[in-house]
Order: structure tokens, then C-alpha cells, then sequence
């Protein structure tokens, strides 16, 4: 479909941030309607866990929200067909970002997930809750929320 927006969300391992980016993102478009208008992935820039499924802490906390991403697996980055594939590339992080311009990806199709945020006036990182506790994952869940709703807004208007 020609005119659909895709979108890939990127971060390091693709089990913790960026899966969970992927599944709030795709709920809130399914919830609005708008699922044909959308292709949504979400990779990572390292392959340590390429073919897992996302991080338990990472499915847990989405589905006390009520989306599924079980069936979700981790791929890396391949510059050679994503950079033409999708038209919005979004990093968790500067240092994702700064991979992703290593590999050849465009500035004007990156753009980082909490500038999505309204309510920061600059951005700033989503924190890789990998190697920290339980409520790590609580917090990136709420960030992800605003910037996806603040993504949505911004492609829809
Ligand atoms: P993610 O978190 O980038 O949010 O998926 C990480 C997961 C695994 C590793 C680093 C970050 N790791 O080094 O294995």
C-alpha cells in the first residue's frame, strides 16, 4: 500500500525498549482505526538476540496493559533494505542514533522517540532498563506511551 506510514523502532538488543515501543504503538493505531494506514516494526542495532522473544519483564509489563507482544523476535538492523523500507526510523537513544548514521541511515528520517513527547521540550533518552529492576520496566512503558501517543498525533495530522 503506497501510502502507508511505516515506522521502525530501534534500540540496542530489540527485546526490552523497542519491542514494547512496537506493541504500544501498533495498539494505539489498531484502537484508532488506522491499522491499514500502518506498517510497524522494530529492530536493533546489536544481534546478541537475534530470534529471542522480548525480555519476560518486557512482556509482562505490556500485558498488565493489555497488549500481547509474545510473539514479537528480535532482528538486527539491516541498512541494506530498512533504510528504504521505512520512511521513520526511531531510536531510542543518542546512541542508537549515532549507530544508525554509522549505517548509513538519512538524519531527516531519524528521529529520536521522546521527541515525540509533548511534554519535554528537548529530548531525551529512553534509559536501557536491562540490567536494572522491575520498575525500570514500569517507567519506559509510561515514556513510551506519551511519545507513541505524540508520534500518532504527529503522523495523523
Ligand atoms: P534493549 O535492551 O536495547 O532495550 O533491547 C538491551 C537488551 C540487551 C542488551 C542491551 C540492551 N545486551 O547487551 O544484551
Amino acid at each position: 500500500m503506497p501510502d502507508q506510514h511505516t515506522v521502525l523502532f530501534v534500540c540496542l538488543g530489540n527485546i526490552c525498549r523497542s519491542p514494547l515501543a512496537h506493541g504500544i504503538f501498533q495498539h494505539l493505531v489498531d484502537q484508532s482505526n488506522f491499522t491499514n494506514q500502518f506498517h510497524i516494526d522494530s529492530c536493533g542495532t546489536g544481534d546478541w538476540h537475534v530470534g529471542n522473544p522480548p525480555d519476560p519483564r518486557s512482556i509482562q509489563i505490556a500485558s498488565i496493559y493489555g497488549i500481547d507482544i509474545t510473539t514479537q523476535r528480535a532482528r538486527q538492523f539491516d541498512p541494506a533494505t530498512d533504510v528504504e523500507r521505512f520512511t521513520h526510523i526511531i531510536p531510542m537513544d543518542a546512541s542508537n542514533k549515532k549507530n544508525l548514521i554509522k549505517l548509513g541511515v538519512p538524519e531527516p528520517k531519524l528521529t529520536l522517540m521522546r521527541a515525540y513527547d509533548p511534554t519535554l521540550k528537548t529530548p531525551q533518552d529512553v534509559p536501557d532498563p536491562y540490567y536494572g529492576g522491575d520498575d525500570g520496566f514500569e517507567r519506559v512503558y509510561k515514556m513510551l506511551t506519551r511519545a507513541c501517543d505524540g508520534l500518532l498525533v504527529n503522523l495523523m495530522n
